[in-house]
């Protein structure tokens, strides 16, 4: 939620920002705005409403030498998308000009202040009040900017990941972190500053996290200095980035949506890699493996998440319990922190996040450890937030995924839960060797299952044109298959923006049966299941109301393919496998309506990649 970059170095300056700000831009493209200091002791602010292109364009007759820069593109949180909320922001006397990704929780408080001080502000944000403050604190005090910012930071309450630059001062970068993050890429004489390491991996792979309360003082020619708010000197820890550049581009795809359903077979074995050990009859989870009386003790697993994943996680409570026969609650995050939870130390509570930098995901996380919960972290962003905030847990190794709609992840995720439980079955042993093995055998064969269901591509891209102009979706589903229609329609809702809803297909006859007429697609996901007679009656209930009904079935299948008007066939699979292998055709039928309707599919409206705000 936000980008922020930065460079100081010899390259050059603007065409480093602003190449970062399209690789940050997934998360958030409301507006966007660089900051260069110059030679001449001026900073130049540019910034604009819309997409960094609009950016480029505002840019192209400016001066734009540089030696040190700053640069953001945004996600509205404080005051709404304008030329004049954009960032960076800047103090009244233009010293200093600021990035900040998160939310100063008691801006108004410092705002009045400020105020009273006959500091007068341009813009409605929360930035605006930290860069007067500082500031005002630099000239009253008389003191150093990184100073300045330290003695700010220390009267604010909130998230923030900041960048500062000064006027006067283009061989200095300041940066800080809480509960927003930040990375620094260590190049050759030059340094780099971003929200993740995707603007910086092809200059460099050596970075450095900053972690909570630190803040890093980059200077031209001079080691690397970071510090905490008490001004006490911390180790620089320094990663080497296994991120490669191809991933960050769309490779011939029109879309990095596209390009990342494709690539599900791939991201599937690698996640698969190493834990399906001696053909499919051992489970090797090292979060597992290291924590064993954790998961051997547990009385009850709670899962956290949003979104997307909150979706896997509903799936890792159906694996769980069918595997493992704990109980497990699947919670909101959002939800869970303001709920008063009743946490116990016998708890495991597993916290799921593309991301890793979802803030009601880490609060809940907080709230969790705080109560003596054991906490398990899947996450897919090396080094970010969660993975560092948890006490072990399991990337799911599927690469960067930068369209918003998560794909790829999704599938990672259960994946990674499908195998968590396995794990956990073997080491309670609640499923015997010969049930894990059959599973086991089976998950080494999902991506080339995988691949099989994206041969449906160009029967679902001309079944796509039949439903496009439809208003109202209803996806259905039992078991297994009731998550997979919840992630279905979230999918098309976020970037076709047709209203979708998800139920479990039995409960349907309870309310939503009223909506359902011509007009109104069923989308009914059936694979061969001990549901399947089931879910056959709710097919009828649909159909006897003249539903228009696309079902995905199991090849092969007969009885709902007699009774659907369009039909998607997948592989047979065991059970509770079937999700990973239904949810593919749901991805590109939600591509493929948004395509037809002129949507941008990588950037939709409103949405942000990663939500670190409440
Ligand atoms: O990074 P996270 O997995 O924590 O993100 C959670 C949600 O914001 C995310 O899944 C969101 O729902 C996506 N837009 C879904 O496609």
């Amino acid at each position: 939620m936000c980008g922020i970059v930065g460079y100081l170095g010899e390259g050059n300056v603007y065409d480093i920002l602003i190449k970062g700000l399209h690789r940050l831009e997934y998360r958030g493209y409301d507006s966007a705005g660089v900051a260069l200091v110059g030679n001449d002791g001026k900073i130049n602010i540019f910034k604009t409403k819309g997409k960094v292109s609009n950016l480029e364009a505002f840019c192209a007759d400016k001066c734009l030498d540089s030696k040190v820069g700053i640069a953001h593109t945004r996600w509205a949180t404080h005051g709404e998308p304008s030329d004049t909320n954009a960032h960076p922001h800047y103090s009244e006397d233009g010293n200093i000009a600021i990035v900040h990704n998160g939310t100063i929780e008691n801006y108004k408080l410092l705002k009045d202040a400020l105020l009273q001080h006959g500091c007068k502000f341009h813009s409605d944000t929360d930035t605006e009040v930290l860069a007067q403050l500082i500031e005002y604190i630099r000239v009253t005090n008389k003191c150093s900017l990184l100073s300045a910012v330290r003695q700010a930071l220390k009267q604010v309450v909130g998230a923030y990941a900041i960048a500062v630059v000064e006027k006067d001062n283009p061989d200095t970068l300041i940066a800080a972190r809480q509960s927003s993050p930040l990375v620094i890429g260590m190049g050759d004489g030059e340094f780099f500053l971003a929200s993740d390491a995707t603007p910086f991996v092809e200059y460099t792979k050596e970075c450095v996290y900053l972690k909570d309360g630190e803040i890093a003082e980059i200077r031209r020619n001079e080691p690397l200095k970071i510090t905490n708010l008490d001004n006490v000197e911390a180790e620089i820890d320094v990663t080497t980035l296994q991120m490669s550049i191809s991933q960050l581009e769309k490779g011939g795809y029109p879309h990095f949506m596209l390009k990342e359903i494709f690539e599900q077979p791939d991201t599937l074995r690698d996640c698969i890699r190493g834990r399906v050990v001696e053909r499919g009859a051992r489970i090797n989870i090292n979060g597992v493996n290291d924590h064993k009386e954790k998961f051997l003790n547990a009385k009850r697993i709670i899962i956290v998440a949003c979104g997307t994943s909150w979706h896997a996680g509903l799936l890792g409570k159906y694996l769980l319990q069918d595997m493992c026969r704990i109980p497990v609650e699947v919670e909101y995050a959002s939800e869970f922190r303001y709920s008063n939870p009743v946490i116990n130390e016998d708890d495991v509570v597993i916290a799921i996040s593309q991301s890793g930098e979802t803030a009601d995901t880490l609060a809940a996380i907080q709230i969790a450890k705080n109560a003596g919960a054991f906490v398990f972290g899947i996450s897919n962003v090396v080094g970010s937030s969660i993975p560092r905030e948890t006490y072990s847990g399991c990337y799911i190794h599927v690469g960067p995924e930068i369209g918003v709609a998560s794909t790829k992840a999704f599938t990672g995720q259960v994946m990674v839960l499908t195998l968590l439980s396995l794990a956990i079955a073997q080491l309670r042993q609640t499923m015997t060797q010969e049930q894990i093995a059959d599973v086991g055998k089976a998950v080494l064969k999902i991506p080339t299952y995988v691949k099989r269901v994206l041969e449906l591509n160009a029967k679902i891209e001309r079944m796509s044109l039949i439903f496009t102009y439809a208003r109202n979706f209803l996806y259905l589903g039992r078991g297994y298959s009731y998550p997979v229609a919840l992630e279905g329609a979230l999918k098309l809702k976020e970037i076709s923006y047709i209203h979708a809803e998800g139920y479990p297909a039995a409960e349907m006859k309870h309310g939503p049966i009223a909506l359902i007429d011509r007009e109104m697609p069923s989308v009914i996901i059936a694979p061969k299941d001990h549901l399947y007679e089931k879910i056959v009656s709710n097919v009828q209930q649909v159909k006897a109301r003249g539903g228009n009904i696309l079902a995905i079935v199991t090849e092969g299948d007969t009885e709902i393919s007699k009774l659907a008007d369009h039909v998607l066939e997948v592989p047979e699979m065991p059970e509770c496998l079937t999700p990973i292998i239904t949810s593919v055709p749901l991805q590109l039928l939600s591509y493929y309506i948004a395509i037809n309707k002129g949507k941008d599919v990588d950037m939709p409206r409103n949405l942000a990649k990663s939500v670190t705000v409440e």
